[in-house]
């Protein structure tokens, strides 16, 4: 009798106790005890906040939690040994002290981000992430993304990462945002697999490697990268614009499978841009053209529909024959049009599409240099050298707002 009440009693002990553990609620744990007296959950379903801990944590017994966040500059190590999945997010920002993150069964979250973890060098995802949402990688000391192995993500954001040389994922399509700005300026960029993202940004990036993209919904751009080349080969759609801007070490842009750009075309100040070529497709721009910079030569054989503005400024030589052909052959729909180069002539047109200005000898006596410089900082509105300018001032005054606002 005496054993039977003893087993009984510790049936309901234990039933007890596992009945108080609470895996479930979202619990705030200030310590390592907090942290244990969950370990026999196994599936944890609700969140943990680690904001209130310090020091050394280790999540011990966890397979699966729901979410893991927390912010705090006393914490120095985190990791969880048998982790498997986190559900809704991981989410570490401002974990100053931060110097050990290791999950060595971690395959799966939800979003994932980490920002500002100053003291972090490297992830110990031993088994290599394969599923992830939002993934959002921010002022780390990562120096490489090595353990993420995902495949399709709704954003890929990886910025502010100064030791990161290396970006290289085998994701096939990003839903909503893909990013990758400001990291080391040595970081090489390589998406061997992506076949779409909903749009794309590039800043402060050595190369850029993304042999199979074949569309982005909405916008793809290129801004102060120091990459030699853009090479887009199977690249047929864009939904929205694409902007190569002040890439200083562009001499070639490859994009010859394009053939439409849902909104607008701009391709300005890369200095060792001299020869525009690579678009040999492309036939329909549904915003506006602006090609600015010093370039000699540019060509678009087989653009016939640009239903926006078409501004084409150089500050060298350069001949607008082909694009006042493109012009006289109403392949322009917008209100404006203008080519110029350093001293050829200077073509304009405003919105009732009547004339043709010329203006040659304004452009050929020196001060078109000067008036092309004002026209490249936004401000040629009424007064220029040679010729008068009024809508294409307001529309292009409208335009580097658009691309500042951008920045
Ligand atoms: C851990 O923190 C909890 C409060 O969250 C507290 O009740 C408990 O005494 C602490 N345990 C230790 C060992 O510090
Ligand atoms: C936790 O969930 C996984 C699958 O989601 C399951 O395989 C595992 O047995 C569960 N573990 C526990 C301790 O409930
Ligand atoms: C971090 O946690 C420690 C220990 O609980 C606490 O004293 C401190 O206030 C927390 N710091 C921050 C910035 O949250
Ligand atoms: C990455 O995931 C794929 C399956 O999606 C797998 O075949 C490959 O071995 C994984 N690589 C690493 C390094 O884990
Ligand atoms: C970048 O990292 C990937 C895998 O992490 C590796 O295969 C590739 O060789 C690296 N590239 C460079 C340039 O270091
Ligand atoms: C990308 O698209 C998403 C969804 O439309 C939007 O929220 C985000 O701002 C876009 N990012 C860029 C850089 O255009
Ligand atoms: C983006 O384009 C791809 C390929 O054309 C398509 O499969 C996908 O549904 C599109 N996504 C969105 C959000 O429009
Ligand atoms: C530009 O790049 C394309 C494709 O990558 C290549 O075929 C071509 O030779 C390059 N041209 C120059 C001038 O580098
Ligand atoms: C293009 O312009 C930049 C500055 O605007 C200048 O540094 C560069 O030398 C120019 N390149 C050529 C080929 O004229
Ligand atoms: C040019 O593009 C516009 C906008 O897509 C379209 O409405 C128009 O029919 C096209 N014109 C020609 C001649 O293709
Ligand atoms: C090109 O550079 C000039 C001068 O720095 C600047 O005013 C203009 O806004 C730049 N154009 C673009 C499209 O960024």
């Amino acid at each position: 009798m005496i054993s039977k009440a003893f087993v009984l009693a510790a049936y309901l002990l234990v039933g007890g106790l596992a009945d108080d553990t609470d895996c479930s609620s979202d619990i705030s744990v200030s310590n390592q005890s907090d942290l244990d007296g969950i370990s026999s959950c196994g599936n944890f379903t609700g969140k943990i906040d680690i904001s209130d801990a310090a020091g050394v944590l280790t999540i011990n017994g966890l397979q699966k939690v729901g979410s893991l966040v927390g912010t705090n500059s006393s914490i120095t190590s985190i990791s969880a040994p048998l982790l498997e999945e986190i559900t809704d997010s991981l989410d570490f920002e401002q974990l100053t002290a931060l110097e050990t993150f290791s999950m060595p069964v971690l395959t799966s979250v939800g979003d994932f981000k980490l920002v500002t973890l100053p003291k972090l060098e490297e992830l110990q995802f031993n088994s290599g992430i394969q599923k992830a949402s939002a993934v959002y990688i921010a002022d780390t000391s990562l120096s490489s993304l090595s353990g993420l192995n995902l495949s399709e993500v709704t954003t890929f954001n990886i910025n502010n990462n100064q030791n990161i040389g290396n970006v290289s994922v085998h994701i096939t399509q990003v839903s909503n945002a893909l990013e990758i700005s400001f990291n080391s300026p040595k970081v090489q960029v390589s998406f061997p697999d992506l076949i779409w993202a909903n749009n794309a940004t590039f800043r402060n990036c050595a190369s850029i490697d993304i042999p199979e993209l074949q569309s982005v919904n909405e916008s793809l751009g290129f801004f102060n990268n120091y990459v030699n080349g853009l090479s887009f080969s199977k690249l047929e759609e864009i939904g929205g614009d694409l902007s190569i801007v002040s890439n200083n070490d562009l001499s070639n842009v490859t994009f010859d499978s394009l053939t439409e750009i849902g909104g607008a075309l701009v391709i300005a100040n890369n200095s060792k841009l001299e020869h525009i070529a690579g678009f040999s497709e492309l036939s329909s721009i549904k915003g506006a053209l602006t090609i600015q910079g010093n370039f000699s030569q540019a060509s678009m054989p087989s653009l016939e529909n640009v239903s926006g503005d078409v501004d084409v400024e150089s500050s060298e030589e350069f001949d607008c024959g082909d694009f006042d052909d493109a012009k006289d052959n109403n392949d322009f729909h917008g209100n404006v049009y203008m080519c110029k180069g350093a001293s050829s002539t200077v073509s304009e047109d405003m919105s009732s599409g009547a004339q043709t200005a010329t203006d040659s000898s304004a452009a050929g006596s020196g001060s078109g240099g000067s008036s092309a410089a004002a026209s490249a900082t936004g401000g040629a509105s009424s007064s220029n050298a040679g010729f008068t300018v009024p809508v294409g001032g307001v529309s292009m005054a409208g335009l580097a707002m658009a691309l500042f606002s951008l920045f």
